[in-house]
């Protein structure tokens, strides 16, 4: 029976350039694809750009530009980026095609004729500025709790899908298919997420507020949320209701690789969407986990964005995308620098992979007049290096099966770095002199172990490793890993070096005024040790902080921050701050309304994901919990700290 696999990456939102995240969601799908084609799978590779919605019209209109020709431009930047990362993919959906508007509408017209969409009144405050409802209890004075603006009360006609009706199925499905979210601990998440009732989810946005959008099939008065929007995709990329042999080909084999901001959409929304219109669930969700800079998310406000063209250009794509598949396990956040792609390139590519390559073929060249050696009877020495030649392609085959990326670099890495040890101990340098034949098997060996490691990183650094098989005299890759094996070179075959394939690279900090604020600095000091030199605050230092005493009035989680909760505090003045404290994996928001806290008053306002913080709460920190720092005595708010 024919193995098939289809990956989709989560589809873009275009109200943007693409950034290294981004880049690492295209390129772990596209690796992932490359591999299980090596495993003798047949794929499809989808992925795209989301392009309705509040964000893209907004960014539009800062632009000054319609949103049709922002869109068209921010798509061709997420489209343009994917042959420069040497990601394949089968297809590029936009959701502003009619191949997908239309599947939009038909399914929401199925669902709507079927009596999963009502409609209903919605009532609450809405804030203009901030473009959102609040409830009565999240206002602070009667005014918007984000922006400190004006809110008016507005009763709106709204669509809702009964996302809730189809809660016990898919619990059920989360039941019989733990292997549906990984890692495991994601599919906890979401099972502890539906102990809860689920509420029913507004998929309409009135064209009043928002035009950028699809118009619903059944009130042209309403635009499509995006995220119901957008999750179909997956679907209307592969012939949903227009070719259904195309979507049945695929469909039960989706693989879809997403990041973990975005799990609650794809395992919640979408599960209970293909629930209603009758369809399965996607055999497998991949959530991945962030690249953090200097342990902070990237964004726009705080100048930390990296961007993956000009790495590329620096560094070389392939080296970027073997340190992006390597220093990060899936689910996981890491940390990005470039010194840390700079120190992967010298160490695994430059010297393990590269120099191992380098020396045998320089060895061959002149000893053997540039022709693969022939084999020759194995010592333990070689036999044992043979087998673990051979058994690593399947070794890797049952990590990529099980979503362990790094486990099966790691083990490809390890057949390389047995090779040096190797071609240290046996020393073919040395022997050529007394004993070619032996020195001709050793290389021979190396050779073998290169061929089987360069198909095993193909799928990582496909142009990297067709140079180092073209160097072995073979025309590519093998078809599938089935047939890889120890003892497929020819002897005689010419071999030929060819430039360096990994150059070492030097890392250059960038000039102090373009480096991006950097919390590394701060991390390097965490003992607080006074440092008798310039480290030392003076008095004056320490008499410009105003530090005062602040009750917290509300706190609420900020989509998209996992540590940070949004604070409004009361420090004694005519209205109300909103501070942001990283707080949220040690206090729950709702027990904090009524805590005493110090607050930094005068520390300068800093935007951070998207909330203007106007200060800072002062917190002691132990074992990984944040603690507030508070006064041993109840006092009004506002009182000094000196
Ligand atoms: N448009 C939605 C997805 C809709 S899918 C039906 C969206 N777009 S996004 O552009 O904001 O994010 C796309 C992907 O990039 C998400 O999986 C997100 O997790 C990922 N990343 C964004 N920043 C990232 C890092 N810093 N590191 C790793 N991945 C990151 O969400």
């Amino acid at each position: 029976m024919t193995k098939r696999s289809y990956f989709t990456t989560p589809i873009y939102y275009a109200n943007g350039r693409p950034h290294i995240g981004h880049a690492y969601c295209s390129v772990l799908t596209d690796t992932f694809r490359r591999y299980h084609a090596l495993f003798g799978y047949e794929t499809h590779f989808l992925t795209g750009t989301d392009e309705h919605g509040q964000k893209v019209q907004k960014s539009a209109e800062n632009a000054g530009v319609s949103p049709a020709e922002y869109v068209d431009k921010m798509s061709q930047a997420f489209r343009d980026l994917l042959p420069d990362l040497h990601v394949e993919n089968d297809d590029f959906i936009r959701t502003t095609e009619p191949r997908h508007t239309e599947i939009v509408r038909e399914a929401l017209q199925s669902l709507y004729d079927k009596g999963d969409i009502y409609q209903n009144q919605y009532e609450g405050w809405y804030s203009e500025r901030a473009e959102r409802f609040w409830t009565e209890k999240d206002l602070v004075d009667q005014k918007c709790p984000e922006t400190g603006g004006p809110v008016e009360r507005v009763s709106e006609k709204n669509y809702f899908f009964r996302m809730s009706k189809y809660q016990p199925q898919l619990i059920e499905h989360l039941e019989k298919n733990r292997d549906w979210i990984v890692p495991a601990s994601r599919w906890q998440e979401v099972r502890s997420f539906l102990e809860n009732p689920l509420l029913d989810l507004s998929i309409s946005r009135p064209k009043s507020r928002l035009s950028w959008g699809i118009p619903l099939p059944f009130d042209e008065d309403f635009v499509t949320y995006v995220w119901f929007d957008a999750l179909l995709n997956y679907c209307s990329g592969i012939g949903l209701y227009r070719d259904d042999q195309r979507f049945q080909t695929w469909w039960p084999h989706a693989n879809h690789f997403l990041g973990k901001d975005i799990l609650t959409t794809h395992s919640v929304y979408w599960g209970t969407m293909l629930l209603a219109l009758d369809l399965p669930l996607p055999k497998r969700l991949v959530t991945t986990g962030m690249w953090l800079i200097d342990n902070t998310k990237m964004s726009k406000s705080l100048g930390n964005v990296v961007d993956p063209l000009s790495l590329g250009d620096k560094y070389g794509a392939e080296v970027l995308r073997y340190f992006l598949m390597r220093d990060i396990v899936i689910g996981l956040d890491a940390s990005f620098s470039e010194e840390a792609v700079v120190r992967r390139n010298n160490s695994d590519l430059a010297n393990d992979l590269g120099n191992l390559l380098r020396r045998t073929i320089t060895l061959v060249e002149r000893g053997f007049d540039s022709k693969i050696p022939a084999p020759g009877p194995s010592g333990d020495e070689d036999a044992e290096l043979e087998q673990l030649i051979n058994a690593v392609p399947r070794v890797v085959e049952e990590h990529i099966m099980s979503h362990r990326l790094h486990d099966a670099i790691e083990q490809t890495m390890q057949v390389v770095r047995a090779m040096n040890r190797y071609i240290d101990h046996t020393a073919p340098f040395k022997v050529v002199k007394e004993d070619p034949a032996r020195a001709g098997e050793t290389l021979r060996h190396i050779l073998e172990g290169l061929h089987v490691v360069a198909n095993l990183l193909h799928p990582i650094m496909p142009e990297k490793m067709n140079e180092l098989l073209s160097n072995l005299g073979c025309a590519g890759p093998v078809k599938t890993a089935q047939e890889l094996h120890y003892g497929m070179l020819e002897a005689g075959t010419p071999i030929k070096a060819g430039p360096p394939l990994f150059p070492r690279l030097e890392f250059e900090a960038p000039p102090e005024s373009e480096a991006p604020p950097k919390k590394a600095e701060k991390k390097a000091k965490p003992t607080p040790k006074p440092d008798p030199g310039d480290g030392m605050a003076s008095f004056d230092d320490f008499l410009k902080l105003q530090l005062v005493t602040a009750t917290i009035v509300t706190a609420e989680p900020i989509e998209g921050a996992e540590k940070l909760l949004k604070l409004t505090v009361d420090a004694g003045e005519e209205s109300t701050r909103t501070v942001v404290a990283g707080i949220a994996k040690s206090y729950a928001p709702d027990d904090l309304p009524g805590t005493s806290i110090v607050l930094l008053a005068n520390l300068q306002p800093r935007k951070i994901f998207g909330v203007l913080s106007q200060g800072m709460v002062l917190l002691a920190e132990s074992d990984n919990r944040m603690v507030f720092v508070q006064p041993a005595e109840a006092l009004p708010t506002g009182a000094k700290i000196r």
